[in-house]
């Protein structure tokens, strides 16, 4: 068994699909592959405006996979809604901005805080584990203890960006040290992901304590060159 366990984030199989409003890439294709080639889970993203992740491949997934299913949605009503019906293992909260390319930051927990509280406490009793997309935050990780959550996922991108751009990363990776030590002594389950690649997998599974990695991006375009099988295979040895 790996330490860290490795969640496949497969929404860029449908954003190939959408460029072209075609049946392929299959989401749902990509999804039960990767549980064969060793996935710990799969992540999908259901945004507001479906620009890939849709209901229908949501539905698809949750019924034919084996391994559990992270299912990422903005604190919304429709969003609760639809959460609610399909009862994935983990949903992650996440923040969601309508021009942005991907999720550029982590959540503002005081904005929207009692209700994210009334949100967690309603999906863990319909029997998912509540994830929340922070940046390494002292504050943020406290804030997400006193509302109830289960997990947080630390937001990676300002660490693996640096990594990428070959600049100093020392900060970064001291602030997620102590946001991961403050959030283990609080016993809250860690998570990490945004924008992991290789190399940054690599350092950030040398911290203590982080017990799964989210990776889609860099993985569904390394597939590309080397398969997914091999894209999995490796990330599951370096972590
Ligand atoms: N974790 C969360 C909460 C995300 O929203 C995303 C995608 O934005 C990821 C992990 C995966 O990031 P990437 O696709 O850059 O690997």
């Amino acid at each position: 068994m790996p330490r860290i366990r490795l969640g496949v984030n497969i929404d860029h199989v449908a954003t190939v699909r959408n460029a072209r409003g075609e049946i392929y890439p299959s989401p749902l294709r990509a999804a039960l592959l990767s549980e064969k080639y060793g996935a710990d889970s799969i992540t999908i993203h259901l945004r507001e405006d479906r620009r890939h992740i849709n209901e229908k491949d949501l539905k698809e997934i949750k019924s034919k996979l084996k391994i559990p299913l992270n299912l990422e949605i903005a604190a919304t009503q429709e969003m609760l809604k639809i959460a609610k019906k399909q009862k994935p293992s983990f949903i992650c909260i996440v923040p969601e901005k309508r021009k942005e390319i991907t999720t550029e930051g982590g959540l503002n927990l005081n904005y929207k805080k009692h209700f994210l509280k009334k949100l967690i406490k309603i999906l863990k009793k319909n029997g998912s584990r509540i994830s929340l997309f922070i940046e390494p935050s002292l504050k943020d990780i406290r804030v997400a203890k006193e509302i109830q959550a289960d997990c947080i996922e630390i937001h990676t991108g300002k660490i693996c960006n640096a990594i990428n751009k070959k600049k100093s990363y020392k900060n970064e990776l001291n602030k997620i040290k102590k946001a991961v030590g403050l959030a283990s002594h609080l016993g809250l389950e860690i998570h990490a992901g945004h924008g992991l690649t290789f190399e940054s997998a690599k350092i950030l599974s040398k911290i203590k304590d982080i017990s799964e990695f989210n990776i889609g991006h860099f993985l569904v375009g390394e597939s590309i060159f080397i398969g997914l099988k091999s894209a999995i295979k490796k990330f599951k040895k370096i972590i």
